[in-house]
């Protein structure tokens, strides 16, 4: 956890020039799956990142968002409510929250248990999305091989979590967990969403802020970074546009 965190923390500002972009599509997409009634709703933003998705169930109603993640460098600044926090041990008392909205921050563990049952602990609800276990994009593998080309290796965290982690359950497989984890309605299906990030230029914003890829992209001189990009948006040219599928699984 403690390289999870790292990683995140040192792509922060690269983050935010590209993923965001598409997390901010992926969150609205989630919050219209919201178990809850969000209207004035208490909702504890878990793995938040940017907080994107607190801030689509903000737009929806939510009365008060809190966000917690692993990466200091992440977290939106005061004055939003925020807390450096591991999943599976969270600072707060028992149902202080409504609805926990965990986007794409489960699927960062091969065992999804121990962070569903805290959530749980923490609010009576959980929305939350990993993506669909067959999804891919040939840009994944395109930009990544320009970047192997210049010595780039995914690092070992990045490495153990593709080989294994909840994204790989699917739709049923969520289901279970969070039956499993005490909540006694769980539904999960599966969400094709366009992000419009569709451009060469888009699709390397992308894959350059990753938490695997930004710290690397980050640290090259600027010429030799300015090559890569070059050479990675003659890659991607002519792919299809950027459409997630993904898994939403809503329990109460
Ligand atoms: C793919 S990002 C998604 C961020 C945000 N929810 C969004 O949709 O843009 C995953 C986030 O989960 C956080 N994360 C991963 N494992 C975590 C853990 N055990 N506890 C808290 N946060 C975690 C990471 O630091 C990262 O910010």
């Amino acid at each position: 956890m403690d390289d999870i965190g790292a990683a995140y923390d040192a792509a922060a500002a690269l983050w935010r020039t590209g993923p965001e972009r598409m997390y901010a599509r992926l969150s609205e997409a989630m919050a219209d799956h919201a178990p809850v009634d969000l209207e004035g709703a208490r909702v504890l933003d878990a793995g938040a990142g940017t907080e994107v998705a607190g801030e689509a169930l903000r737009r929806r109603g939510a009365g008060s968002v809190v966000a917690v993640d692993l990466a200091h460098g992440m977290l939106p600044r005061p004055p939003a409510l925020s807390a450096v926090g591991d999943l599976t041990r969270l600072p707060f008392p028992d149902r202080a929250f409504d609805l926990a909205a965990a986007g794409f921050s489960l699927n960062h563990f091969e065992d999804p248990m121990a962070a569903m049952v805290e959530l749980r602990r923490v609010a009576g609800a959980l929305l939350a999305t990993v993506f669909a276990p067959e999804w891919d994009h040939p840009c994944k593998e395109a930009i990544e091989a320009v970047l192997a080309r210049d010595g780039f290796e995914p690092p070992a965290w990045y490495r153990t979590f593709k080989a294994g982690s909840t994204w790989e359950l699917g739709a049923a497989g969520l289901e279970q967990f969070a039956r499993a984890a005490g909540y006694d309605r769980a539904e999960a299906r599966i969400a094709d969403v366009a992000t419009g990030m569709d451009t060469p230029a888009d699709l390397v914003d992308w894959r350059f802020g990753m938490a695997h890829t930004a710290p690397y992209v980050a640290a090259l001189p600027p010429d030799v970074r300015a090559r890569v990009r070059r050479e990675a948006e003659e890659a991607v040219a002519g792919l299809p546009p950027l459409v997630v599928s993904m898994v939403v699984l809503a329990a109460a």
